[in-house]
């Protein structure tokens, strides 16, 4: 059974970005929760992520990053900032930890579906060109009953730089 009482975004006050504990897992109800309460298309079958990062504002979860495989591609699951928080960083925070992670397992390029193309743009990724790879990652949203609706999808990637030393 999913707990959600780890999650919340009634907020007085919000701690800003800076300020919040951002760390490697975290609790997966609550982190479905958020995704859920963002918008985003979460399965309720859906399976653990290969790796997920949180956000904490004390004991409440502000925001998560997963990383997830998906046709062969490392690729950025949920990412998803609770309301109250958002506009303040704390999206880029997660978004460069899932990247370090990646980088830090060897990998050469992250992928993602974007539902907020903007942001990932923002981040310095860039729309995917039309190919396997770009059709593999929207296929999912093909009969999706918020496309072309609440979301226009893009695949996008960045090359991520080799580590160096
Ligand atoms: C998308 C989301 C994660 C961004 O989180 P956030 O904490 O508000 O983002 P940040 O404050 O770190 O913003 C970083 C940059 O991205 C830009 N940005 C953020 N959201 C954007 C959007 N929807 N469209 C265009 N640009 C956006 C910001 O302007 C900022 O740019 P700057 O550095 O040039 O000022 C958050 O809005 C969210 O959870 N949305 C609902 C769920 C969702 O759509 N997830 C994305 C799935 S692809």
């Amino acid at each position: 059974m999913r707990r959600w009482n780890r999650y919340t975004d009634e907020m007085d006050g919000v701690t800003s970005a800076d300020e919040m504990e951002v760390r490697r897992g975290g609790d997966f109800s609550a982190a479905f929760a958020l995704a859920e309460a963002a918008g985003l298309e979460v399965s309720a079958d859906a399976t653990e992520p290969l790796v997920l990062w949180s956000a904490w504002d004390g004991e409440h979860m502000a925001g998560v990053v997963t990383l997830d495989e998906d046709a062969g591609l490392l690729v950025v699951g949920w990412i998803a900032v609770a309301e109250p928080y958002r506009g303040r960083g704390l999206g880029e925070r997660l978004l460069r930890a899932a990247e370090h992670e990646a980088r830090e397992r060897g990998e050469g390029t992250l992928w993602a579906t974007a539902r907020a193309p903007g942001f990932f743009l923002a981040m310095g990724y860039e729309l995917a060109t039309a190919g396997e790879e770009q059709e593999a990652l929207l296929a999912g949203c093909r009969d999706c009953p918020q496309r072309g609706v609440t979301c226009r999808p893009q695949a996008v990637r960045k090359e991520l730089e080799a580590r160096t030393g």
